[in-house]
């Protein structure tokens, strides 16, 4: 099947000839699909995309017109495709479900480490021979009321992980995991979530009913001090509201994997632009923040089932029509 990968960087490329094993015949471009770059599709029958490309009702009539049937998604994540129009121009779409919660919980953990512990901070020190402990001070992870929201894969992951640091999990989610009463976690309702948390880890889709989940009234609901941790996508969190908290001291830290205005930012070179993001620049100026470009599934093992499965998600159409991981059935 001729596809055309969108935003498929140099990193993903070994992993993707791999899998393909020549069955299909490629294009790799590094460009993002918009309804400017939809045009380089002519001829192929599908294209492969990732988090950042536009698959808006748009894009998609655009491609549409130029025959293409098939859209692969290298991500779990599909907040970014308008799936109804997909749906009536009869395009399939499918995405890579789990390529690996553990990738994705284990960045949240590190940034959460490495933000309480001041790594970063004592590296910088270190470069420069300053070998004072004044501002290194961090707290036990042990002990504390970890809160996760959404306790699919990747938040019952990290609720794993916490459970072993010796944690009280507690748990909101409409869906409750069967797997959760293994390890304690508590299920219980958001607010008393915000409530009690100490560190607030954020693992639910990005959709209508949770965009700005976390805003102003949350905000207020939570402990001083919180640490708010977010690998699922930046526009859960209400980014001018989490500033604010933050400058008035009630979040003691943000672990961000994610960002709301990351298309279009994270995955490029910036460095000879001049950032025209006012909120990003003063996210990015306080000590209390870590910020990582959306590189949580960026690990060894989730590259390869990400092109595992997004060759199996070719094989299929090419061979019945329909994959499995079909989103638009
Ligand atoms: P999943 O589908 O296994 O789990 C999501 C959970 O969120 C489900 O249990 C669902 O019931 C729950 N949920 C839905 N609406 C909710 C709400 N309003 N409040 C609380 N919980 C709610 O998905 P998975 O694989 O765990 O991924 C979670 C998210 O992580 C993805 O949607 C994606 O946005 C993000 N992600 C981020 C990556 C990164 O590189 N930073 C990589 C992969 C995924």
């Amino acid at each position: 099947m001729k596809t055309l990968c969108y935003s498929l960087k140099p990193f993903e490329r070994p992993g993707m000839v791999q899998a393909n094993h020549r069955k299909h015949e490629l294009i790799f471009n590094e460009q993002s699909l918009s309804l400017e770059s939809a045009a380089l599709a002519e001829g192929c029958e599908a294209v492969s995309i990732f988090t950042n490309d536009d698959a808006s009702g748009d894009v998609l009539k655009a491609l549409h017109r130029l025959g293409v049937g098939y859209i692969a998604l290298r991500s779990a994540g599909y907040n970014h495709v308008d799936l109804t129009t997909a749906r009536r121009l009869g395009i399939r779409i499918a995405n890579v479900p789990a390529y690996s919660p553990n990738a994705v919980a284990e960045q949240g953990v590190a940034l959460l480490m490495a933000l309480n512990r001041r790594i970063v901070e004592s590296q910088w020190l270190m470069q420069m021979q300053d070998f004072r402990l004044d501002t290194l001070t961090g707290f036990n992870i042990h002990g504390k009321t970890v809160g996760i929201i959404g306790t699919g894969q990747i938040g019952m992951a990290f609720a794993k992980i916490m459970n072993g640091f010796g944690v009280r999990l507690l748990g909101f989610d409409p869906q409750q995991n069967p797997e959760a009463a293994a390890i304690g976690l508590t299920y219980v309702s958001l607010e008393q979530l915000l409530c009690e948390s100490d560190i607030i880890s954020i693992h639910c889709p990005l959709n209508e009913h949770t965009q700005y989940m976390i805003d102003e009234p949350q905000f207020a609901l939570m402990k001083e001090g919180v640490y708010i941790v977010n690998t699922a996508r930046g526009g859960i969190v209400r980014t001018s509201a989490l500033i604010r908290h933050l400058s008035a001291g009630k979040v003691g830290g943000a672990c961000l994997d994610v960002y709301e205005r990351e298309k279009g930012l994270f995955f490029f070179d910036h460095r000879h632009t001049i950032m025209q993001d006012e909120e990003f620049i003063r996210l990015r100026s306080f000590k209390n923040v870590l910020i990582t470009g959306h590189q949580g599934f960026l690990t060894v093992e989730a590259l390869r089932n990400i092109a595992d499965t997004t060759i199996e998600n070719l094989d299929a159409w090419e061979q019945h029509g329909r994959s499995p991981n079909d989103l638009t059935d």
